[in-house]
Parts: structure tokens; C-alpha cells; sequence
């Protein structure tokens, strides 16, 4: 199967960065043996969706509205995201739970929303250093995804993503360093056989948390990583195009 990458480019470029990086992308990428997604914010996401067009290249949005419809000021619906081309959409991403308090019920409520509009939810769960040191990951990860998947159904394996981010890992954190790939394998494992426990479908698993250039290689060699979510190293013109290659 296609390893899925993911650039995730947060709040980090204007549109005419964002312009600019996805035209050069669109030069610099071959996806062939893997599946890539530009998610841009969503003032980019028509801009860029009119470049990706004709590339290889999919759109992703970094979220979308628990509602399809309504008195809802300042959200946007996973059915405009399909509208203007979106293909997948992060939700419950951990600066959203954390800056934007979500919690789960809403992350719950997201997933809903997406998938009735036919947007792939790539929904992610991660520990903090707190419950990783307290040892209790597996069972923090466990709740994250019996809350967010509550009542959710897919029709087939590719509805549906999970995205493992230790938060601790992320590179916006102070003493971020990546998880070593054997242990974000034997997670990610876990997370898969969780997941089918709870959606009866085999869904990809992809990690995120500092992966770049370097490391991108071993965690993409480990059984259970079925590709990347990408922050900081997808904002270089340079480095993210290797990581694909
Ligand atoms: P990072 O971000 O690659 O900069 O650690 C990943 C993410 O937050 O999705």
C-alpha cells in the first residue's frame, strides 16, 4: 500500500508563501510509490487546491466544523472542504485540544461531520510527557480513540486515518525530540489493533512528531507506520520533497 504523507502547515506561511511553497512542490515531487497531502490554512486552501489540481498532489484541510450547516460563526463545513477540492482533513490535532480547548465530544462530532461529507478524517491521538511518564500511554491512547470514534462507522478501511502524535514529540514543544521508530512501531500496533477493535475495519496508522529528513526513512521501514504527518520539515522546500523520495 501507498505510505500516506501529510504537510501539515499549521498557521506558519501568508497565502502567497503557501502559494509559492505548493508551486514549487508540485515541481519538486514525485508521488509515486507514496500518496501526498499539502494542508494548508484555510484562507490558502482555494489558492493552493488551484495548483494541486493538476499535480500529483492531494488537498487536506487542518480542520473542519462539527456541523454540516448552520449558525455557526467563524466555522467552516467539511462540505464546503469538499467543495473546494479537500480530500482529507486533520481533526483533533493536539494544539487544537490544547490552544482551542477541544475535547473529545467535539472531536467526536468532527469525525461525524467529515466523513457524512465524504472528507477523510485524520484523527489524532498522542500522549502528553505526563502520561507517558506516569507509563499509562496505551491506556490514554485507548480512551482518546473510544471517545473521538464513538458511534462512527465506515464502509471501508481507506474512510479513515489515525495519525499517533506523542505531543511531547511535536517540534513546537520546547524539549521536542522524536520517539524512537521501534516504539512508535510497537504503538502504532497497538493503535491499529484498537481501532479495529472499535471500527472492525483495518485502517492506516500514521505517526507524527518531529519526523524530518533524516528519520523519515526508519520510521517509514517499520511495519506498522503507514506513513507521516509532517510539520515543521514540510514548511522546507528542500527537505520535504527528499523525505518523499
Ligand atoms: P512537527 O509537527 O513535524 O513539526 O513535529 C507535526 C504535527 O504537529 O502535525
Amino acid at each position: 500500500m501507498k505510505k500516506l504523507i501529510m504537510a501539515n502547515w499549521k498557521m506558519q506561511l501568508t497565502i502567497k508563501e503557501s502559494l509559492e511553497l505548493a508551486k514549487q512542490f508540485t515541481k519538486k515531487i514525485k508521488a509515486n510509490n507514496s500518496e501526498v497531502v499539502i494542508c494548508p490554512d484555510y484562507s490558502a486552501l482555494p489558492f493552493v487546491g488551484s495548483i494541486l489540481k493538476s499535480s500529483q498532489l492531494a488537498l487536506g484541510a487542518q480542520d473542519a466544523a462539527a456541523f454540516t450547516k448552520g449558525a455557526y460563526t467563524g466555522e467552516v463545513s467539511a462540505l464546503n472542504l469538499k467543495t473546494l477540492g479537500v480530500k482529507y482533513v486533520i481533526l483533533g490535532h493536539s494544539e487544537r485540544r490544547e490552544h482551542l480547548h477541544e475535547n473529545s465530544a467535539i472531536i467526536n462530532d468532527k469525525v461525524k461531520a467529515a466523513l457524512e461529507n465524504k472528507l477523510i478524517p485524520v484523527l489524532c491521538v498522542g500522549e502528553k510527557l505526563a502520561e507517558r511518564e506516569a507509563g499509562q500511554t496505551k491506556e490514554y491512547l485507548k480512551m482518546e480513540l473510544q471517545h473521538a470514534l464513538k458511534g462512527v462507522k465506515i464502509k471501508t478501511a481507506s474512510d479513515l486515518v489515525v495519525a499517533y502524535e506523542p505531543v511531547w514529540a511535536i517540534s513546537t514543544n520546547k524539549n521536542a525530540k522524536p520517539i524512537k521508530p521501534e516504539e512508535a512501531n510497537e504503538i502504532q500496533k497497538f493503535l491499529k489493533d484498537q481501532t479495529f477493535k472499535i471500527l472492525k475495519k483495518q485502517v492506516r496508522v500514521i505517526y507524527g512528531g518531529s519526523a524530518d529528513m533524516n528519520n523519515a526513512e526508519s520510521f517509514l521501514a517499520q511495519g506498522s507506520i503507514d506513513g507521516l504527518l509532517v510539520g515543521g520539515a514540510s514548511l522546507k522546500l528542500n527537505d520535504f520533497p527528499k523525505m518523499i523520495k
